[in-house]
């Protein structure tokens, strides 16, 4: 069954039954190793689904939930160790979607889910993208319209005292800095293991390219002039250019559309037919480093490669 969040749809499963969890990793293609998040309805219920609750991940529990944070925590005995890989730690979180909140209050359980597309492939952030993505694989999706967020949670290693970020995302760095009061390491100070970290992600079909910003429209022109089928996203300072590709995307000025639209701009390019995307990074803070992150892995080295 497939659900809306505000960040991205998901695939779930009942996360206390292995069954209906090893039936979500078929249905994605993903490696068993790779864990899965766990959604509860409410912060009051993190202690059932986990060992130990340190002061840090309370706080931002409390400040954050509902909303697109995702607390690693050690494991609770509720969970199977087929949503977490095998690992002693799950991540979980309290999704800011009323469809989502309802579906998990009326379950009352947790449900242990990914993001409803196929294994590294984009993220699906309406329910069309879902059917497009798993067609008759997934039994129903239930449609909740557009994803507010548009890029998937902030992955936080809360087992420590010491939080890191695993994944950027909806919550910023600066908006968790803020609450915990100290700076946050990203990604590399964790003593973490993170599967499912891999250089190629949310990859649409066609390879993406990324330049500095003031080259996007020289570099365009030159890959359709070769001969590509060219797709840009061109940055607000070309808003209005006519550039000479087969597709062109406008990128919003503001971050929270640019994260909204992203992947829904890479579907629509491949869709156009495009084998080529020219992009360029945001700056990289607030949620410019959550969609800099999923852009850098979009152009990271497929697994043929
Ligand atoms: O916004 C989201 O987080 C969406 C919606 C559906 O909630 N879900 C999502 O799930 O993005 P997924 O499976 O596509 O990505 C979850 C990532 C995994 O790739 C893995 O890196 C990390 O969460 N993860 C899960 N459990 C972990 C753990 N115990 N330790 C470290 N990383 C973990
Ligand atoms: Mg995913």
């Amino acid at each position: 069954m497939a659900f809306p969040t505000e960040t991205v749809y998901g695939l779930g499963a009942n996360a206390e039954d292995p069954a209906a969890v090893a039936r979500v990793f078929q249905v994605k293609g993903r490696p068993p190793s790779h864990p899965l998040i766990v959604h509860i309805c409410g912060a009051e219920h993190l202690g059932d689904w986990v060992e130990d609750v340190p002061a840090a991940a309370r706080l931002l529990a409390e400040r954050f939930w509902p909303g697109p944070l995702t607390l690693v925590l050690r494991r609770g005995r509720r969970v199977s160790l087929e949503a977490t890989g095998g690992l002693e730690t799950v991540a979980v979180r309290v999704p800011d979607h009323p469809v989502a909140l309802a579906l998990l209050s009326a379950f009352g359980g947790g449900v242990a889910a990914p993001s409803a597309n196929r294994f590294g492939s984009v993220s699906p952030t309406t329910a069309d993208h879902v059917r497009a993505e798993l067609g008759d694989a997934v039994d129903f999706v239930l449609d909740g319209g557009s994803c507010e967020v548009g890029v998937e949670s902030t992955i936080v290693d809360a087992t420590g005292d010491t939080p890191s970020v695993l994944r950027p995302g909806g919550v910023t760095r600066e908006d968790l800095e803020a609450v915990l009061g100290r700076p946050l390491a990203v990604h590399s100070t964790s003593r973490v293991r993170v599967p499912g970290q891999h250089p190629s992600h949310y990859a649409p079909r066609a390879r993406v390219v990324l330049v500095e910003p003031e080259k996007v429209v020289a570099e365009a022109e030159l890959a359709q002039e070769l001969g590509h089928q060219v797709g840009v996203f061109l940055p607000p300072s070309f808003a209005g250019a006519q550039v000479k590709a087969h597709a062109v995307v406008a990128v919003p000025d503001s971050m929270a559309a640019y994260a909204r639209g992203l992947y829904g701009f890479l579907r629509e390019l491949d869709q156009r037919g495009c084998d080529l995307i020219v992009a360029s990074l945001p700056v990289e803070e607030g949620l410019g480093l959550a969609i800099a992150n999923r852009l850098r892995r979009a152009a990271g080295p497929r697994p043929s490669e």
